[in-house]
């Protein structure tokens, strides 16, 4: 539960919230590479945190993202030419390159003297990893840029990854919250049917039923133990069910700041995936999401599974709208409810958008009644709630200084009960928090 005031603090991100300030020190995922697909290709709208703003991608390559407003008279700069290294508004053909300075004014005599002063709002945007990311945070002589966040998708080669991005109607927060809970996976997702075969077939659908034990486990506890630890990026969150004998099946999730999360169910040599969760405003997010495998390129079927809906991805039109959404009910099938699946609603994604949204186009978080398996997202609130009090108290966040220890991964393991997470992980990633930037050239100890 947190107090009213709490609650906006963790949920508003717009221009001058605390929140905000402290998700604009971050680079964040603001489109997918594919929607800037060229040199002088069509500008994007974008909005993100509240602020209405233009992306584009110049003729040498590089990509802008500026306050879309002409600051001559206002004319919406989506209507204008991308061409020669700028973009020209259409209404009297001034011109504005990717740091927001304007290099043509056409329309006024005085010409290089009076554009010389004309400047709009830009930020710094880089094209990596699949993704446009963007830096709107403070930036003096003291605050220089930060690094992009070593995630180990980013680090790969693009065959190995596959990215793609979702809408969300729903507050961020709440939709990182229902990521890091991985305790709802034995209701949410589960089938109930007395039918081994139908369970099979829909778990695997989940990815979690690759082997028909981790179905048995995941029915058979739905209280597991959490442990978390923190580390310099975030959180590393263990849940911990019984299994068969004497060993638990851990299902590891990782949370990095401000608003990614690794998922919990990979075992060794499968996909990873990831997600994170850009406020557009404070009641709707997008979520992009990602998978990669380490050791293997993603082949073009698990491509087109992807794209089909599978796992942390819904089937959607072409606007990146899940087909099944707010406005549809998620194509809710009672019929399909009463025969087994948990909510008659088909998919993974979709499951998890439903609930979330369900709960509120903001969650009122201060009417909740939290239990032990809410210990992921209680934790997750304090640090996210501390960060942005340190920030708004101008101190530096150890996140900052470490964006090496981005490069972590999360999955599933079966351990004897005695072992704790911090031995769990050693075994299974070879670190306590599943660092893994050894492998590509960062510093061997997680440390710079
Ligand atoms: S409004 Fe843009 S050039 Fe006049
Ligand atoms: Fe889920």
């Amino acid at each position: 539960m947190l107090t009213a005031r709490d609650n906006d603090l963790l949920t508003q991100t717009g221009p001058g919230t605390p929140m905000g300030d402290l998700f604009r020190r971050f680079w964040i995922p603001v489109l997918l590479a594919e929607e800037l697909p060229g040199p002088d290709c069509p500008p994007v709208r974008v909005k993100l945190m509240n602020e209405e703003l233009l992306a584009f991608r110049d003729t040498e390559g590089r990509i802008g993202l500026i306050d879309p407003v002409c600051p001559h008279r206002g004319a919406h700069l989506f209507f204008g030419r991308n061409e020669h290294s700028g973009i020209r508004c259409a209404y009297h053909g001034w011109k504005f390159d990717v740091s927001g300075a304007c290099v043509d004014m056409p329309s006024s005599p005085a010409g290089a003297q009076s554009q010389a002063r004309i400047h709009v709002k830009s930020y710094p945007a880089r094209d990596w990893a699949g993704l446009i990311w963007a830096y709107l945070g403070k930036r003096d002589a003291r605050t220089p840029l930060p690094a992009l966040p070593s995630m180990e998708f980013g680090l790969l080669p693009a065959e190995h990854r596959f990215v793609s991005k979702k809408l969300q109607e729903c507050n961020w927060a709440q939709a990182c919250e229902g990521g890091l809970d991985t305790a709802h996976f034995s209701f949410l997702h589960m089938d109930t049917s007395e039918d081994e075969e139908q369970v099979m077939r829909a778990m695997s659908n989940a990815e979690a039923g690759t082997h028909e034990n981790l179905v048995r486990w995941l029915r058979n506890d739905g209280a597991p133990v959490f442990t978390i630890q923190e580390h310099p990026a975030g959180l590393l969150l263990g849940a911990a069910r019984r299994a068969d004998g004497d060993d638990l099946y851990w299902r590891i999730s990782q949370f990095l700041m401000p608003c990614h999360g690794l998922t919990p169910n990979a075992f060794p040599g499968q996909n990873y995936h990831g997600q994170t969760w850009v406020p557009i405003d404070d009641h709707h997010c997008w979520v992009y999401c990602y998978s990669w495998n380490p050791e293997r390129p993603i082949s073009e079927q698990e491509r087109q599974r992807f794209r089909q809906g599978f796992s942390i991805y819904p089937r959607l039109d072409d606007d990146w709208r899940p087909l099944a959404r707010r406005d549809n009910d998620y194509l809710i099938d009672r019929a399909a409810q009463k025969k087994g699946s948990f909510t008659g609603i088909s998919g993974v994604s979709e499951q998890d958008a439903c609930i979330q949204d369900s709960q509120g186009s903001i969650a009122d978080r201060t009417r909740e009644n939290l239990g032990p398996t809410d210990l992921g997202i209680v934790r997750f609130r304090r640090v996210m709630l501390n960060a942005a009090r340190q920030v708004a108290e101008n101190q530096p966040l150890e996140a900052w200084r470490r964006p090496d220890a981005y490069a972590v991964r999360s999955g599933g393991a079966v351990a004897p009960r005695n072992r704790s997470l911090g031995q769990v992980m050693e075994e299974r990633f070879g670190h306590p928090y599943g660092y893994v930037g050894n492998l590509y050239g960062l510093p061997s100890d997680g440390k710079s």
